[in-house]
């Protein structure tokens, strides 16, 4: 009797393990077309060591390999899903481009979770479109007003001010200083509140809780090496405060758009206001709108301001360069006078080392997709229902595409209009032959759509292109202002940003610091 019992529990798990093995193999049967690559082991397929972690400014063992032994477009199996993962500029300009039609934004279910079911990297089609024009009224509203740069400007100066009296410092802590000023900034833009109100603290509070447990998601998959068990309990009672924090933000701000709309004649002219005139979304659309402000300007900018930093720090005649443009800038302005519109105009060396930085750092390394229907794509099969995910470190880091990809070069970014005869610069344009040589006003119109060319997208592209870019740019050339009129920096050891694949530095960017005079170059 109990023989039997054994022996059925026997052929049961026998059975669903092979039903797991087929349904893992079935889709590599049934799609010979598909690219060339390997699945790895059922249900994980080949995703730990996709996820392994490497230096932001390489490839990675994983991406290497697999590139050299299948191409550039390879299949794998990757977040449980059968996958093409394309390191080709050509096809990942074409997955952006054709969002919603051929394919569309995936991610994983986790992360739904965290982000919302209306936050907009998760919602699709119609509601997408909704949210994402009044994002882009937002920071049309914001990104030039003197308000906006003035708070910036304050902020650079506070936490370039932290720096006083100190020889080293971790530029990644004080770049999440960065963070919690930059996210008061956009409490102030977005929800017409001051720092010293004690709401506004409270939201501070919740949103940090919010955002450990959004980093601390790719701790989940256990074998990783930074997944031992007790991170990964760790990381699940994390999960459980930023489900509690975020429904804190949730019933804060809502209590803020009641409050709001029972006191009509109080408007405040600012960016709530737009929002509750709207009827376009429901008010938890418009919570979620909120939270994806906060959420966009956190992590993403503190980070490249700490890469800008890390970059500079080991290139001495670059960041010459550069406190020469700011010292020029600052030489025509008081010396309290604040920044405009204007002078960011100017800081034309400082646009070529953010672009550099954004380059070669790789915030952001894949962007999640999954191919709608059958596509043929050249001499490729993407399979309906299939995982996509277009790899924009690989771009950024080709030889073929950026010369001396693994150097970091600013003067690749030069402006055309500077260039003798406006030749559009070989590793520089955008998508289109280099050889050409082209009138001075074409080649500058080229130029400024650099920002979404094939080989250059760390803001993505097509319909998700990410609409805070402008913001993150200025916020890190006002920093970047501020710094070198006051210190001259190199990096204390080794510290290299790290792809987890969000981006870190290890031991928090140490930095020796040395303060300089605003004309000493
Ligand atoms: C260096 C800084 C930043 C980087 C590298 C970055 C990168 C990106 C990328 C690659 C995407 C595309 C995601 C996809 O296609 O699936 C994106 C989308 C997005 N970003 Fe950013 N971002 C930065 C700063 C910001 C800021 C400051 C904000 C907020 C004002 C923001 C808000 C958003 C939003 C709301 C989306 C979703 C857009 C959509 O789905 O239509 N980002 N970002």
């Amino acid at each position: 009797m109990v023989g039997d019992l054994v022996l059925s529990a026997l052929l049961i798990l026998l059975a669903s393990l092979l039903a797991l093995v087929l349904s893992h193999f079935l889709p590599l049967l049934l799609n010979p077309k598909a690219p060339k690559g390997s699945f790895g082991w059922p249900l994980i397929g080949e995703t730990l060591r996709f996820l392994r972690p490497h230096a932001s400014n390489t490839l990675g063992t994983f991406l290497e390999d697999h590139c050299t032994r299948y191409g550039r477009v390879f299949k794998s199996h990757l977040f449980c899903t059968p996958t093409v993962v394309s390191c080709d500029q050509e096809l990942n300009h074409f997955i952006l481009q054709n969002e919603e039609r051929l394919f569309q934004c995936s991610y994983p279910r986790p992360i739904h979770g965290i982000l919302g079911k209306s936050s907009m990297l998760v919602v699709l089609g119609e509601d997408h479109k909704r949210l994402r024009n009044l994002s882009l009224a937002l920071v049309t509203s914001t990104k030039l007003k003197p308000s906006y740069l003035g708070d910036i400007e304050k902020i650079a100066l506070h936490v370039v001010g932290a720096w006083r009296d100190r020889s080293i410092i971790r530029a990644r802590r004080h770049g999440r200083r960065w963070q919690g000023h930059s996210f008061l900034v956009i409490v102030k833009q977005v929800l017409g509140l001051s720092p010293e109100e004690p709401v506004t603290a409270r939201i501070l509070e919740d949103f940090l809780a919010f955002m450990k447990g959004l980093i601390s998601f790719p701790l989940y998959i256990p074998g990783t090496p930074y997944a031992k068990a007790v991170q990964w309990l760790f990381s699940c009672l994390l999960l459980l405060t930023h489900s509690q924090a975020r429904e804190r933000i949730s019933t804060t701000v809502k209590g803020i758009i009641e409050e709001r709309r029972s006191a009509e004649s109080c408007k405040k002219g600012d960016f709530l206001d737009v929002l509750l005139s709207t009827d376009e979304l429901s008010d938890e659309e418009k919570v979620s709108f909120v939270l994806d402000s906060l959420l966009g300007v956190n992590e993403t900018t503190s980070l490249l301001i700490s890469m800008v930093v890390y970059f500079l720090g080991q290139s001495a005649e670059d960041l010459d360069l550069v406190k020469r443009e700011h010292d020029s800038i600052r030489s025509n302005k008081g010396k309290e006078e604040c920044l405009t519109s204007e002078d960011y105009k100017k800081m034309e060396y400082t646009q070529q080392v953010i672009n550099e930085t954004l380059r070669c750092g790789n915030i952001v390394k894949f962007v999640h997709r999954k191919a709608l229907k059958d596509v043929r794509y050249k001499e490729y099969l993407i399979p309906s229902g299939w995982k996509v995910l277009p790899v924009f470190s690989a771009v950024h880091l080709n030889p073929s595409l950026h010369g001396n990809a693994q150097q970091f070069q600013p003067c690749r970014w030069e402006m055309p209009s500077k260039l003798p005869n406006a030749v559009v610069p070989v590793a520089n344009g955008p998508d289109h032959d280099s050889s050409h040589s082209k009138p001075a006003f074409l080649a500058l119109i080229l130029f400024i759509g650099q920002g979404t060319s094939k080989k250059f997208t760390p803001f993505g592209g097509g319909p998700r292109l990410c609409p805070g870019s402008e913001l993150a740019k200025i916020e890190a050339a006002f920093f970047l202002h501020h710094l070198v009129l006051n210190y001259r920096w190199r990096i204390n050891g080794d510290d290299i940003p790290m792809a987890y694949p969000y981006v870190e530095f290890q031991r928090g960017l140490p930095i020796e610091i040395e303060p300089v005079s605003p004309e000493s170059s």
